[in-house]
């Protein structure tokens, strides 16, 4: 068994570090309270080969390992969560997604400009009334002839307003449930794609969230992805994997609290000592620590279950993300608690933080969704 990092690894969550403290830490305070989208830093991302790093060079992507993209979701995170969600949607949801079930043409047409960054990608499963019940899809894909007449809508999506193409998860025969789901490649500029309107979400702020509207798309039978009735199968299959991409942020938005609160508690005296010498608030940071050593364990084990085509992938991307996201939230609740009124104002960003994990227990998959896959794995 091995526990070290390679030098490859060790070199790529470096350059992420750097990146995340040079590029992104100016602004992003501002960025989240105003809700600016990162645009020149995506671009940057895209620039330093972010957006596509598990994909085969073939298709313009760095051929890494699950274990190297963790590692820099996880540096981006500890700094700027709402920039590394945009690079985790693109990588592990809709890269992988094409990549893995896709069709030649569709690689060539889709994956490639996503791989590079040339483009970035989004993903549309859920619905005002499908949620966590993702069987429930409302929207539609009636074939007509060549193509299909794609009609609804889709919530929460990740860059709505950026990405160019997305893939879309749709009922074509919904007699069938969920044997009667496909899904979709379908690019903006169609006739028929509408933006909603911007949440204004309590965290992640500056990662746009709309909702989709088709309004009689066109979608060519060719840009449907695997047979009709697979798309459910697919989009749980893709959702396996990408909840590494969500566990490993949350893992950075934990460990980014920790480092704050370690450093202010090094800085910061209460009643004449350092507050690290307090034994309230080193017991505090030795839970966080066990925390989130416990959680990166889960998270780098189910990057080599993916890597490994491993059927536990499943089982343990849903304890890593389970384990990850809960962490995040009792670590940056307790670093808020250790700043004391410090932590409740921007300056200190481990506000930001807590509020950035609180979406980690929510988004692909809650923490109730996560139980149902662990829990349906264990009985059988
Ligand atoms: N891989 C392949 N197939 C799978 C699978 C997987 N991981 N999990 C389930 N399936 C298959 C099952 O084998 C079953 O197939 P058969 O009928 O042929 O046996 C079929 O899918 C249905 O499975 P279930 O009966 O288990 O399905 P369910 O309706 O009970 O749902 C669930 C289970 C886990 C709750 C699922 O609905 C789910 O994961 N829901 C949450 C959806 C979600 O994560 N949404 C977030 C959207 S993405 C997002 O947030 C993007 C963003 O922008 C950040």
């Amino acid at each position: 068994m091995e526990f070290g990092l390679t030098e490859e690894h060790i070199m790529i969550r470096d350059a992420a570090r750097d990146f995340a403290k040079q590029e992104l830490l100016p602004g992003v305070t501002e960025r989240d309270d105003k809700g600016i989208y990162p645009a020149e830093q995506i671009k940057k991302m895209s620039e330093m080969g972010f957006m596509g790093m598990m994909v085969d060079p073939k298709y313009g992507g760095g051929g890494m390992d699950t274990l190297s993209y963790s590692l820099a979701v996880e540096e981006i995170s500890k700094i700027d969560a709402a920039a590394a969600v945009v690079m985790s949607v693109n990588n592990s949801l809709v890269c992988w997604g094409i990549e893995r079930f896709g069709t030649e043409d569709q690689k060539q047409n889709y994956l490639v400009p996503m791989a590079t960054g040339t483009v970035i990608g989004g993903f549309c499963l859920s619905e005002p009334e499908a949620g966590s019940d993702a069987t429930k899809q409302r929207t539609t894909a009636v074939l007509k002839g060549d193509h299909y007449v794609m009609n609804g809508t889709k919530n929460w999506i990740t860059s709505a307003a950026h990405a160019q193409y997305f893939i879309v998860i749709a009922a074509t025969a919904p007699e069938l449930g969920h044997k009667g789901i496909s899904a979709f490649i379908v690019d903006r500029n169609w006739a028929g794609f509408e933006l909603g309107p911007k949440e204004n979400k309590m965290g992640m702020r500056a990662s746009d969230t709309h909702s989709i509207m088709f309004n009689d798309m066109k979608v060519p039978v060719e840009n449907r992805i695997g047979d009709e009735g697979f798309g459910f199968k697919l989009a749980m299959s893709i959702l396996s994997g990408g909840r590494i991409g969500i566990a490993s942020q949350a893992l950075g938005i934990a460990q980014g609290a920790l480092d704050l609160a370690v450093q202010y508690s090094k800085e910061r005296k209460a009643f004449g000592k350092f507050l690290h010498e307090h034994q309230s608030v080193a017991f505090k940071l030795a839970d966080m620590e066990l925390e989130i050593q416990a959680a990166r364990l889960i998270v780098h084990k189910s990057c080599w279950l993916k890597d490994e085509h491993h059927p536990d992938l499943n089982h343990f991307s849903a304890m890593a993300k389970l384990k990850a996201a809960e962490t995040a939230m009792h670590v940056t609740t307790e670093a808020v608690q250790i700043h004391g009124g410090y932590g409740y104002v921007k300056e200190y960003h481990v506000e930001r933080l807590m509020r950035e994990a609180k979406l980690t227990q929510i988004y692909e998959g809650t923490s109730e969704v996560q139980k149902i896959v662990i829990s349906r794995n264990l009985i059988g």
